[in-house]
């Protein structure tokens, strides 16, 4: 369930000039979340910016009570929140989030990330590593945006790194590696973040090949805890109704075949 509470700033790093990782002490979160959830963060001790935060959770270390998220700044909330220095407090809402990632009985998955998009899918690799074949693919513009490539290498059986521009890695999108994979490698699943034009072919591919899939989705969001509806997506429904769902609430993980993107 998820709680407000003041976590403690453990570890700041940065990964690239616009790009933070926080280590955060906070038993009442890392006791509880699971792969796909987030937090919502009030960057600010103000009310300036007013509007939360929605931040993926990276990493979950339970037995060190510890959470950990990466972000990139972006504007003026992002830019507050790269501020807080360590051993000071954040005051976060989590772990938020019913729809989350679950891998049901698959045993050979395929987990493809886009840009900044690639962060809640280190947690579900990490869980599942020792049980299942893990095929990563994580796509990025070029080479001065590529991003965990030594973490991701030690939770996955496999990791093909791309670059729109050929910069560094294999040359072309993350989604034509995995296409190409999948004749010889048959996943029982996929599981994809990323940017809307990535999860629109994700969703396209699995669906025209009925495969399980699910897509985190990473809408802007208002008030964060499903009672604004201004995070919706639009429902696949076998009927003329439209219906819609919660991106905060009712996701932020939903199976590919339910949702009309
Ligand atoms: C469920 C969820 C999980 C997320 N996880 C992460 C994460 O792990 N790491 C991370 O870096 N970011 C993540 N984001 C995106 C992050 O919330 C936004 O980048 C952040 O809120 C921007 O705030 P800001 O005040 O810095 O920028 P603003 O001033 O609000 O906006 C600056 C720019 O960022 C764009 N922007 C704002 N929100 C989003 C969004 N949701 N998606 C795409 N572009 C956006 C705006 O259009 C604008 O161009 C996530 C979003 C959601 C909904
Ligand atoms: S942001 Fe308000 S309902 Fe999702």
């Amino acid at each position: 369930m998820a709680v407000n509470t003041q976590v403690k700033l453990l570890k700041k790093e940065k990964l690239k000039e616009d790009v933070m990782k926080f280590t955060c002490l906070t038993p009442e979160i890392a006791s509880t979340a699971v792969p796909g959830q987030f937090i919502e963060i009030k960057v600010s001790k103000t009310f300036e910016p007013f509007l939360r935060r929605p931040i993926s959770i990276f990493n979950i270390e339970k037995d060190k009570n510890l959470i950990e998220f990466i972000f990139q700044i972006k504007g003026r909330g992002t830019s507050f929140l790269s501020e807080v220095e360590e051993g000071e407090y954040i005051d976060v809402v989590g772990p938020l989030g019913d729809g989350v990632f679950n891998i049901k009985q698959c045993k050979n998955i395929a987990i493809i990330g886009g840009g900044i998009g690639i962060f809640p899918l280190y947690e579900l690799a990490k869980e599942n590593i020792d049980n299942i074949s893990i095929n990563t693919y994580l796509g990025f513009r070029s080479k001065q945006f590529v991003l965990l490539e030594e973490e991701f290498k030690k939770v996955s059986t496999k990791l093909i790194i791309s670059t729109d521009d050929g910069t560094y890695g294999n040359n072309g999108y993350a989604i034509d590696y995995l296409k190409s994979d999948f004749d010889k490698l048959n996943f029982d699943g996929i599981f994809a973040c990323g940017p809307l034009p990535m999860l629109q072919k994700v969703k396209e591919f699995a669906d025209s090949k009925n495969i399980y899939c699910q897509l985190s989705l990473e809408q802007r969001m208002a008030c964060g805890i499903g009672a604004c509806m201004g995070c919706s997506v639009k429902l696949n429904t076998n009927n003329d109704t439209i219906q819609y769902a919660r991106v905060c609430k009712n996701g932020p993980v939903f199976e590919s075949n339910k949702i009309d993107i």
